[in-house]
Order: structure tokens, then sequence, then C-alpha cells
């Protein structure tokens, strides 16, 4: 263990919020005064030291000087909140200016800020700048799904295969479209000449990887609209990386034991959305 957890006695008021708040049931009320059992199973959420109203709670992972005091009225309102997410847009008209290293470190605090499932904070942001590289990306995406539609086009094979896989074959013709464009020069279909994409990484095969990185991934995105940096998700290099059996993407961005669940493509905002419009939805199921 490399952390020890302790009880300042002449600090704590009796609240037993510490032993409301562990997720990992290691606050115990016993003889009248909260004890420490089984420190071990702490996850290191840090609950105990930020729900203290006294500071009786010393967690070693969590000194002072990693805490930071804020009142309900410090944070957005609710209608901030709202406007937020309703003008977040997806936006790829970018200009040739890189987003700035200031922006771009906030967003990528952003993403780690977000929660992870047993607190395992096992996720790793990749952050690509290098414009060959991503131009790489670009390429690779439209050369992997250009390579997998081709066995699809024997007239024999479509044949059998042209009513089960119909959504595939209405997009062979995108598929073609944009791998003819990008190799003609006429433009970046796949990242939009993005200048920074993030990765979202965990660990391969992990039970929450998934959900992990796509969490990091909308706080980032929320602080990028913020910021006024534009940005969209990547699904296509990331269907194109499922797509491709050799795994050339990790391999290009030199990942080992990490998998690449969820990506961003960033840029500065050639124009900015005047509005935002509602979006359609269904009803939620009412139980
Ligand atoms: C899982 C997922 C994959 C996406 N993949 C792409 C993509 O490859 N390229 C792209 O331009 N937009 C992509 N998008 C963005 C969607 O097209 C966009 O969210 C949608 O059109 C609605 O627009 P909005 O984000 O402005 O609300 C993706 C979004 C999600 C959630």
């Amino acid at each position: 263990m490399d952390y020890t957890i302790s009880i300042k006695s002449e600090a704590c008021i009796r609240c037993r919020r510490c032993e409301r708040a562990c997720p990992a049931g290691i606050f115990v009320w016993e003889d009248g005064k909260i004890q420490v059992q089984k420190e071990q199973f702490c996850i290191r959420c840090g609950h105990c030291a930020d729900i203290c109203p006294t500071k009786a709670v010393t967690h070693t992972l969590f000194p002072e000087s990693t805490m930071h005091d804020y009142a309900l009225s410090d944070l957005p309102s609710p209608a901030q909140v709202e406007l937020l997410l309703k003008a977040r847009r997806s936006n790829r008209a970018f200009t040739a200016q890189p987003v700035p290293q200031e922006s771009l470190s906030r967003i990528i605090d952003a993403a780690y800020a977000a929660p992870t499932a047993q607190n395992t904070r096992n996720i790793q942001v990749v952050d690509v700048t290098d414009p060959q590289m991503i131009e790489r990306i670009s390429a690779l995406t439209v050369d992997t799904f250009a390579h997998a539609v081709k066995p699809l086009e024997n007239p024999l094979l479509k044949c059998l295969l042209h009513k089960k896989m119909a959504q595939v074959y209405a997009m062979i013709p995108k598929l073609k479209a944009m791998h003819r464009k990008f190799h003609e020069g006429k433009g970046d279909p796949v990242l939009h000449r993005a200048k920074a994409v993030l990765f979202f990484c965990a660990p391969p095969k992990s039970r929450f990887g998934c959900a992990d990185c796509n969490l990091a991934y909308q706080n980032a995105s929320l602080m990028a609209e913020s910021l006024g940096v534009a940005q969209f998700y990547t699904g296509f290099v990331l269907s194109g990386m499922k797509q491709d059996r050799k795994k050339r993407l990790p391999e290009m961005l030199g990942l080992k034991d990490m998998e690449i669940f969820a990506g961003m493509a960033l840029g500065m905002p050639e124009f900015r959305f005047e509005r935002y419009t509602d979006r359609e939805h269904t009803a939620p199921i009412c139980l």
C-alpha cells in the first residue's frame, strides 16, 4: 500500500459523513467514534478527504495542496450548463491555426476529471499534433475501408450478401468517394485537416474501458466548446481501426498494452454556430 488513512480525533466532529461517503466501507462507527478499518480496500477516490467539513480525515494520497474548496454558487448555473450542452456541436470547419497549447491542456485535464469505473483512472489520452501523423491517420482510414469493401464488390458475393448487408453496401459509394477525394488531394474527408487528434485509451479488453474513455471524451468535448475550440468524434477512424486486422493505427501511435476506445479531432473553428436547434429525441420511458 502506498498510502495511509487516519482520523485526527481532535478535529473530528463525529458527523459520520466519511462513513456515508466511502464506497469501500473503510470508515466504521465504533465505540462512539469513526475508526479506519481495512484501508487496503480504498479505491483512491478521495471522497473521505473531500467530504469532511473539518479536514479531520488525513489520506496521504490527498495532501492539502491537492484540495480545492468551492461553494455551490461557484458552479455554473443549471441554465448555463443547459446552454453549454445544447450549444456543443460537432464542428468540422477548421482554420489553418493550431489549437493553443493552453487550450489543449485544459481539454485534456477535463478528460482526466471524468469518472472511471471503480475509480481505476486507468485511461490514457494520446495527443497527436504532428500534421504528418494526422495525415497518415486519415490515409490509413480511407485505405482500410477501400481495401475492406473490395471483396464485397465481387458480383457473386454481392448477389449473396446485398440484402443481408444492405447498410454496408449503401456505404460503399461514399467510402470510395472518400478514398478518391483524399488521394486526389481534394481534402481530408476523415479528419478534415484537424490540427490535433486526441485518442482516449484504456487497457485492452478492460470491462469498462470503453465507457471510461467515452465519458472522458464527453468531458473534453464540453471543455473544448467552452474554450471556443471546434471538435468532432472520430468515428470513421475508430471503425476503420476495427476493420484493420494488422492493427496499424495503435502501432503507428506506438501504443502498447493500450486500446483506443474514443477519438476527437480538434481545430480552431472557421465559424461559430449562431444558434442551436432543438434536437429530436424519443420520449423517456418512465417506469
Ligand atoms: C460515436 C460517434 C461517432 C461519430 N463519428 C463521426 C465521424 O467519423 N466524423 C464526423 O464528422 N462526425 C462524427 N460524429 C459526429 C456526429 O456526426 C454528430 O454528433 C451528429 O451529426 C450530431 O451533431 P452534433 O454533435 O453537432 O450534435 C460521431 C458522433 C458519435 C457520437
